[in-house]
């Protein structure tokens, strides 16, 4: 019996993916420092799939704790979520952010070495891409990054390559993701953002919850159909399929490569605010208001290589991910607290 090992499993798309490797009969080791997430996610992961996984404390910082797992399992293959996201913080605090996306990866992979574990999934993000000048976004796209946050995550990209030039052995899936959103069809998991949600979806459920009076619309004036941002929202159930996708690409994997996962299909903030408001029966009070700096207008993925690679295309749509948010969070009014 050999394990794989999710760092950050407890997370937003680390609990939805462990879900989906216990129900595809992985067996699942969890290690997160419950930093931005908590063990309750962990706990119902178990309850959907009626097995059991390894529930473990620790942080990537920490080398021996590392070591531990590694020495306590065999472990097959790494999927590495365990990282801080929040792009405003990440210029506040641009320190913390490297040591924690950076550092982490470079502990996670010097220990991963040391027990000879050379497959490795990695969160990646659309944002290595900055302001793509090209609709939809092929992973050939120039990359950049335009905060601490996005750079970090290109810094990564950059060290797994030269770690994989330096020793072959290493089969490296690194996936982009473009903007998760949703829950579990069983509304008992899912994004539990601490304190204001920077980002849209969680923000609009907690509008329809009754804990933010109104939305902020950042920006009405893009060069888009309704003038408001447009993205690439993925339901997180079919990213989390992805990663399974990924583990079993691993296998034959021709060292290091690149995977968007996104559908494909941009929707703007206007689309989100009217479906969620449709589907779920709900008004969502709202105000247009200026830019937020940093942001780009519009962000979508050309997915055909995860098609053919990965042999994996998204199935939710845009009235999944809000009906399933809006589940989530209507039962979870203050997520697993
Ligand atoms: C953000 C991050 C990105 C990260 C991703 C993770 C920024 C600039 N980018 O992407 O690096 O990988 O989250 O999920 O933060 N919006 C509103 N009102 C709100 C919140 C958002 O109008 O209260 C708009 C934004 O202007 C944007 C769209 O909704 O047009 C999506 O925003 P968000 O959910 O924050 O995601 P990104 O900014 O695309």
């Amino acid at each position: 019996m050999s394990y794989v090992l999710l760092t950050g499993g407890a997370g937003y798309i680390g609990s939805h993916t462990a879900l989906a490797l216990l129900n595809a009969n992985e067996q699942v080791i969890s290690f997160d420092n419950y930093h931005n997430s908590s063990s309750e996610s962990l706990k119902r992961v178990q309850q959907l799939s009626g097995r059991s996984l390894i529930d473990i404390q620790g942080d990537v910082l920490d080398s021996q704790a590392l070591a531990q797992v590694f020495e306590q399992y065999p472990i097959k293959a790494v999927i590495h979520f365990a990282a801080l996201k929040a792009v405003g913080e990440s210029t506040a605090k641009p320190l913390w952010y490297y040591e924690n996306n950076v550092t982490g990866t470079i502990n996670l992979c010097k220990v991963m070495s040391q027990y000879g574990v050379k497959k490795l999934v990695f969160s990646s993000s659309a944002t290595v891409y900055g302001a793509a000048e090209q609709m939809p976004i092929h992973e050939s796209a120039p990359r950049s990054a335009t905060n601490p946050y996005g750079q970090s995550k290109l810094m990564i990209e950059h060290i797994l390559a030269d770690l994989h030039s330096s020793d072959p052995d290493w089969k490296i899936a690194v996936l982009r993701y473009f903007n998760p959103v949703g829950a579990d069809a069983s509304g008992m998991i899912g994004e539990n953002p601490n304190g204001i949600p920077n980002n849209l979806m969680p923000f609009i459920t907690q509008v329809a919850v009754g804990k933010r009076d109104k939305l902020q619309v950042f920006g009405s004036d893009y060069p888009t159909a309704d003038g408001t941002g447009v993205r690439d929202f993925i339901h997180v159930s079919d990213l989390a399929r992805g990663h399974l996708a990924a583990l079993g690409y691993l296998q034959q994997v021709q060292g290091i490569d690149y995977i968007n996962l996104g559908t494909g299909q941009g929707y703007s903030v206007l689309d989100v605010i009217h479906s969620f408001s449709k589907v779920n029966q709900l008004d969502i009070p709202y105000v247009l208001t200026d830019r937020r700096p940093g942001d780009i207008a519009q962000c979508y993925a050309d997915p055909s290589k995860a098609a053919q690679v990965l042999k994996w295309t998204t199935e939710k749509t845009l009235e999944d991910m809000v009906r399933d948010s809006w589940n989530w969070q209507k039962n979870n009014p203050n997520g697993y607290n």
